[in-house]
């Protein structure tokens, strides 16, 4: 049983089944972060771990405490909204130490509490205007601030960041980060951005329609992603997912895939994966960081493949340079070194690590290499 337990919850709305038997046990200590497309779940997960919706059916225990029917504010949790929800007729100040004032911590500790997070989240020259009277940016971090001066078990962000512009996002996740390793809370967290999800979390849990599509740590959802959604939610730009028929060369199996001009071409998969499914139709997942330049290819790889193809479009991206071309109809993308010569139009040496490779079952989408 884990510090805050999600035991076969299910959600409906009516008769619509919104959450599908979502299993979750989270540790002590752990951040976990929801990620997963618009309308996922997410909100309605996050909501009831808060007590603000119903569940359906099973259960949440925090502390091995039943949470079903207990009311919000007895759960000792802190929650971050995907809309601010601040107390408009009350000053910035206000809004952090109402929740403690409501709980009867004296003033000289609301105000000590509240002069740190205002130092912490840079809204000390805020502390007496009203909502009305700030950025979206700064009203965030007022929300932020308002679950930060307490000392919950357990705090819920939902997309407290969504708001903020590309800079500020980045300084306030580093913020985030600190504030847990610090803290060393529990905290479970609402984005549909997978970067956030990879920097923040010890473990994502990947949903998609319902359901959790894969529970695990940032590494094993990069690395061993479970199904095609998962590969291609996550990483930016995208796995490259390309159709491919399993052919046996030599006594090793080959995907076999077609280069710009339509003809044949085939990238031996590394040792025993895929032996004896001659004919199978597959889908190659390649990220594109595994397809590069012949100079940039990984040295520790065992098995670099190589296909001569037509660069379709350059993409110069500072570090690096993002490169396309058709591999079996679809348009992949390659990552290469910056100072790679490449021109569009040009014929040239594609280095596939196939080490990096993995295989999926285009009827099922899971992994089956
Ligand atoms: N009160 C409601 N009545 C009926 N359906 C609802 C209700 N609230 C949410 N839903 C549905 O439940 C599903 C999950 O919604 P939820 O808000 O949890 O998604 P989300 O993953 O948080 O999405 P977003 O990233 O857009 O915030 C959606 O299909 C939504 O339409
Ligand atoms: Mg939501």
């Amino acid at each position: 049983m884990g510090f805050l337990d999600i035991d076969n919850v299910t959600k409906s709305y009516g008769a619509v089944e919104v959450l599908h038997r979502v299993d979750i046990a989270v540790e002590e200590g752990e951040f976990l972060v929801l990620v997963g497309p618009s309308g996922c779940g997410k909100s309605t997960l996050l909501n009831m771990i808060a007590g603000l919706e119903d569940i359906t059916t099973g259960e949440i225990s925090i502390k091995g405490q039943v949470m079903n029917g207990v009311h919000p504010s007895k759960r000792n949790i802190a929650m971050v909204f995907q809309s601010y929800a601040l107390y408009p007729n009350m000053t910035v100040g206000q809004n952090i130490t109402f929740g403690l004032e409501m709980h009867g911590v004296a003033k000289p500790e609301r105000d000590k509490a509240m002069a740190d997070v205002a130092k912490l989240l840079q809204i000390e020259q805020l502390l007496d205007r009203k909502p009305g009277q700030l950025s979206g940016g700064q009203r965030q971090r007022v929300a932020m601030g308002r679950a930060l001066v307490r000392d919950p078990d357990v705090f819920l962000f939902d997309e407290p960041l969504s708001n903020l512009d590309a800079k500020l996002r980045v300084d306030m996740r580093t913020e985030i980060k600190k504030l847990h390793q610090n803290l060393g809370t529990t905290i479970v967290y609402v984005t549909h951005d997978q970067i956030e999800a990879m920097t923040l979390s010890t473990r994502i849990a990947v949903m998609n329609g319902g359901y959790v599509q894969q529970l695990g740590t940032p590494k094993e959802i990069y690395d061993n992603p479970a199904n095609v959604f998962v590969a291609s939610f996550m990483g930016s730009p995208s796995m490259n997912l390309i159709p491919a028929t399993i052919v046996e060369r030599d006594g090793a199996a080959n995907a076999e895939v077609s280069d710009a001009s339509g003809d044949a071409r085939h990238l031996k998969l590394s040792a025993g994966r895929l032996a004896g499914e001659n004919g199978r139709q597959i889908i190659l997942g390649v990220r594109p960081e595994s397809i590069t330049d012949a100079e940039g290819a990984d040295r520790k790889s065992t098995n670099i493949q190589t296909i001569t193809n037509i660069v379709g479009v350059t993409e110069p991206a500072g570090s690096d340079t993002f490169v396309t071309s058709q591999i079996s109809g679809k348009e992949c993308i390659a990552r290469m070194r910056a100072d790679a010569e490449v021109r569009p139009g040009a014929t040239i040496d594609f280095a596939v690590n196939m080490d990096k490779a993995l295989v999926f079952d285009p009827e099922t989408g899971k992994r089956i290499g």
